[in-house]
């Protein structure tokens, strides 16, 4: 890979200013702290805002030379801009829509206009920085619309995003009154990366119903590109927790910081004595209110724990501008103020409450001194501390509390799992944690610490980027697949010195454009002009192979100098010929089968049946296409339990599923067609899955051309129907 630039709205450091003095102080939350050591050990560098508002060209200057030893480059934000993309778009819209705080959500425009405009200004940096064929990695939701600003204008550059948060489910998502700019915003990029398969699902729903693009396994086939989509749940610098805390372990008592001391004094108070831990930025998402209530109703059913177990609550400050946080203070430090006033005594504090945050090295005493880490976040994208507090217990004895809706706990399965919302659930996972074996305790640590030493984030970050790496190749193969100049120069050229030449034309898709509704797809002037033109030439034969019925196909080409081969093949209509069949005798078969397909239509609103002479089809184009997509592997089955013993085949085709006598496909009908003629020139040019059998059957000489990015065993691509009509252009004129 060559030089990879990161660009995130945080930075790993941020700079502050005390008493007219500039300070670096790192940044706290799981993506700068998570980051910071991938960056570090890489010849990366950090684009981002340094969360400071310079006030004139000097400052900047200063700041600029104080990041710049940090391997970071500021993007510099005015006031104004900050309240509107950072407290406003960033952390008044999508943060609380994409964790489902629907009611915490702000649309207003002109959250929306800075929230562009601080994309843009982030595009330019990376413009002005980015050489040639560089890697840029996008980070979270503050910087969604930047991939597709950097494609648009610097095409070479490998873009890569990740998103730090949940992607929310589509129900949701569909709220956003820029649902479609954000979507298309994100997929500027070559790879997106999600921590969770759900996130990575939610957001592939989405885009199939709001942008209608179809997608293949993890692939999304846009009109010209192909955007990868795939899960790396992000892990921790492992070894750097798991050494510090060997250190602050091992430390004589008189050596230990102030803060360490404390906790021992705490501990050994009296015997028995339990610390519960619980880290986080002070945020609504991560449920700290319910987990005071939950730790209340604990007290309350067992006083027998009465000064024997505290929690101690390390909440960073965050977002202090945004008036959610401020409300949530304020509401937090009443319940630990009501919480200590009823339960504690002189020498106790049932909660142990801190308002800031801590140096890395006290960070590590409190991981590795307490024994239960109580993490019960309403909704996380991942909880980074639910790690570091594991990879900090070297001594393999603590219990984790891990809240379901946290990301990480997919992969911590052996914590002790709790909805955060139910503080019953809650109370009883405390009471078991603090009642575990110590066998049991380091079994489930010794375990889950072998998981995320292996993957850490390291091994995350070089996941993804050689699967940005990957996606690179594959589009490279793809792109040399593509009708170029060249390619176009050379069909031209074969075509001129050909005597006898055929061109296969599948219509829909390729043709012409699709429409919700199939009538619609008529031709238009064009299409007809391109026909008329092509067929003046006397050597060259068209064929419109095509899966709609005959009588349409007749309807919109009679009189035309065109062959048509409807039905995929089961009739064909030379020039100025009647139609020819197939000879079967047909279509007893179809009443069996017509009832299943009643029935999917009656469960699929949007759905419709085609009747063909010697085919059903069942189309979904116009149903919601993630019921379509599950209706039509469901009918498939079903119907594949008539097709036992029978002549018939199910055939399926972009949003249609087709059951049709066998032996009937593009691939023999044009076989058929060229047996008897000695062509020198044969082309095929479709869209669909059933344009394969005719790129398959074809000599090998033919150029077959697949129109979209979709797989294809043809031999060259177009993007879409109007290239393909530019492309026939080409050979009008010719003799
Ligand atoms: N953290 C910090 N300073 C503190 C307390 C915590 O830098 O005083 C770090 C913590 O070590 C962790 C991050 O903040 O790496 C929190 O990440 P997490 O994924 O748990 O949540 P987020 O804040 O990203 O929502
Ligand atoms: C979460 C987000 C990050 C953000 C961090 C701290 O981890 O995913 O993008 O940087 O919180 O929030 P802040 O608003 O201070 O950057």
């Amino acid at each position: 890979m060559d030089r990879l630039i990161i660009a995130s709205n945080r930075l790993p450091v941020s700079i502050q200013k005390s008493d007219e003095k500039l300070t670096v102080t790192p940044s706290a939350g799981g993506l700068a702290t998570g980051l910071k050591s991938y960056h570090k050990n890489n010849n990366s560098i950090w684009i981002g805002w340094p969360g400071i508002d310079a006030e004139s060209e000097d400052e900047k200057n200063a700041v600029s030379e104080l990041l710049s030893k940090e391997q970071c480059l500021p993007v510099f934000l005015e006031k104004e801009l900050v309240e509107n993309f950072y407290d406003g778009f960033s952390n008044a819209t999508l943060w609380p829509l994409f964790h489902y705080f629907t009611e915490y959500t702000e649309f207003k425009e002109r959250y929306w206009l800075a929230y562009n405009k601080v994309n843009e200004l982030f595009a330019q940096t990376i413009i002005e920085n980015a050489q040639e064929g560089d890697t840029v990695w996008v980070h979270d939701y503050q910087l969604l619309l930047l991939p597709n600003l950097l494609k648009a204008q610097r095409p070479d550059l490998n873009i890569g995003f990740f998103l730090h948060i949940p992607f929310p489910s589509y129900e949701v998502f569909r709220i956003l009154p820029w649902r479609e700019e954000i979507l298309k915003g994100l997929l500027g990029a070559d790879l997106i990366g999600f921590h969770t398969y759900d996130y990575a699902r939610h957001f592939i729903s989405s885009v199939k119903r709001l942008l209608g693009y179809d997608v293949d396994f993890n692939t999304i086939a846009l009109e010209n590109r192909q955007v990868f989509i795939d899960v790396f749940p992000m892990g921790i610098d492992y070894e750097k927790f798991e050494s510090k805390a060997l250190e602050v372990q091992s430390k004589p008592i008189q050596e230990r910081s102030k803060m360490h001391q404390d906790i021992d004094r705490f501990l050994m108070g009296m015997p028995d004595r339990k610390l519960i831990l619980s880290i986080d930025r002070l945020d609504y998402t991560k449920g700290i209110p319910e987990r005071i209530k939950a730790f209340k109703h604990f007290l309350t059913k067992h006083p027998e724990y009465k000064e024997k177990v505290s929690l101690l609550m390390l909440t960073v400050p965050s977002r202090v501008d945004v008036e959610q946080y401020q409300n949530l203070r304020s509401e937090v430090e009443e319940l630990v103020g009501s919480v200590n006033g009823k339960f504690g005594s002189l020498n106790w504090n049932p909660i142990i409450y801190f308002y800031r945050s801590l140096p890395f090295e006290n960070l590590i005493e409190l991981y590795s001194s307490s024994d239960i880490a109580l993490l019960t976040p309403l909704r996380d994208g991942m909880n980074l501390v639910a790690k570091e507090y594991l990879a900090s217990k070297t001594n393999h004895k603590g219990v984790l509390i891990l809240s379901e809706m946290a990301g990480a706990t997919k992969e911590l399965g052996e914590a002790i799992s709790v909805n955060p919302n139910n503080i019953q659930d809650v109370s009883d996972a405390i009471y078991k944690a603090l009642t575990m074996s110590v066998e049991e305790q380091s079994k489930g640590v010794t375990t889950m610490q072998k998981r995320i030493k292996r993957y850490d984030v390291h091994k995350w970050a070089s996941e993804f980027t050689n699967a940005l790496t990957n996606s690179q190749k594959k589009i490279a193969e793809h792109q040399a697949r593509k009708v170029s100049a060249k390619h176009l120069e050379q069909i031209k050229n074969d075509f001129i010195k050909a005597k006898q030449k055929v061109l296969f034309l599948d219509y829909d898709g390729t043709l012409q454009r699709f429409y919700g509704n199939p009538e619609d797809a008529k031709p238009d002037k064009e299409i007809y002009d391109l026909i008329d033109a092509l067929s003046l030439n006397k050597s060259t034969e068209l064929v419109i192979i095509s899966g709609r019925d005959k009588n349409t196909l007749h309807k919109w080409f009679d009189g035309k100098q065109v062959t048509l081969i409807a039905e995929h093949g089961a009739w064909i209509k030379h020039v100025n010929k009647d139609w020819k069949g197939r000879n079967k005798n047909q279509v007893k078969w179809k009443d069996n089968i017509r009832p299943i397909l009643e029935s999917y239509v009656d469960r699929t609103p949007g759905s419709l049946i085609e009747e063909k002479t010697y085919s059903l089809v069942w189309h979904y184009r116009k149903a919601d296409i993630e019921l379509g997509i599950l209706r039509a592997l469901e009918l498939k089955t079903d119907v594949s339990n008539f097709l036992l013993n029978q002549e018939l085949e199910i055939l399926e085709g972009s949003k249609v599923i087709e059951v049709k006598e066998t032996g009937i496909n593009k691939g023999t009908a044009a076989s058929e067609y060229i047996k008897d003629t000695d062509y020198d020139f044969i082309m095929a040019i479709g869209d669909d899955w059933t344009d394969e059998y005719l790129f398959r059957e074809l000599p090998e000489t033919a150029f077959t051309i697949k129109v979209g990015t979709n797989k294809s065993d043809a031999k060259y691509y177009v993007d879409n129907y109007l290239e393909v009509r530019s492309l026939l252009k080409k050979l009008i004129n010719t003799k």
